[in-house]
């Protein structure tokens, strides 16, 4: 039986994977740097520097360790000019009801985010209330797929991760997830998140009963 359940944000309570995807491609026209039409897949769950290896993949030219700072510095410019004017419209649709679901049913419920921006979302989302526990890029070493976020979050909670269920929309939190110990719920394709234990299409899908025996 599950103690607590650790929640990415971006992409499962947040609709922010296409405001990231916008900032790098934005970012990316102004740089010559051409980017594969699939591209928002692999830049989720991914930090933001790691995120800026990849957008400069295709890159004509190469930038310096302080181009790349004042890259990254610009994209999460564009990002926070969109993020500023987020509200609890911009939750995804069922995400509040899925993290009360699990504290309703007596279980423990942790945020585990890769975003540094993830305080700022937090407070204009209003949610914060309806975690016991939140990790975010600022509190960690190494990014997803390192175990080390979910591992926080569930040492935060003082559950065993084993018996912690991680939900995630990325590849890499996946593998996070796995390598933490925990069983992983995926949001979003059987194509990019096939390793997870189970995939649903969508958080307003999360139904905890479904997961009651690990
Ligand atoms: C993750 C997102 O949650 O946070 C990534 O899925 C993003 O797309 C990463 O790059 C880092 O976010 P930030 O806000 O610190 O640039
Ligand atoms: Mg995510």
């Amino acid at each position: 039986r599950f103690e607590a359940v650790v929640f990415d944000l971006d992409g499962v309570i947040a609709d922010t994977a296409g405001v990231h995807e916008a900032a790098w491609r934005r970012l990316a026209a102004e740089i010559d740097a051409p980017l594969a039409d699939d591209i928002g897949e692999r830049l989720k769950g991914v930090d933001r520097r790691a995120s800026l290896d990849i957008v400069l993949e295709q890159a004509t030219r190469r930038f310096d360790e302080a181009e790349r700072d004042a890259l990254a510095a610009r994209k999460n410019s564009y990002y926070r000019e969109r993020i500023e004017q987020f509200g609890p419209q911009d939750l995804l649709p069922g995400a509040r009801e899925a993290v009360a679901s699990v504290r309703a049913a007596g279980l423990k419920t942790a945020l585990a985010s890769a975003s540094r921006n993830a305080p700022l979302l937090l407070e204009r989302l209003g949610i914060a209330e309806l975690f016991d526990y939140v990790v975010d890029a600022n509190g960690i070493r190494h990014s997803k797929p390192d175990p080390e976020i979910f591992l926080a979050a569930a040492a935060g909670l003082g559950v065993e991760p084993s018996a912690c269920l991680g939900v995630e929309d990325a590849a890499a939190g996946i593998a996070s997830i796995h390598a933490a110990g925990m069983c992983a719920v995926g949001i979003g394709s059987h194509e990019a998140l096939g390793a997870a234990e189970a995939v649903l299409p969508d958080i307003a899908a999360f139904d905890l009963g479904a997961f009651a025996t690990p």
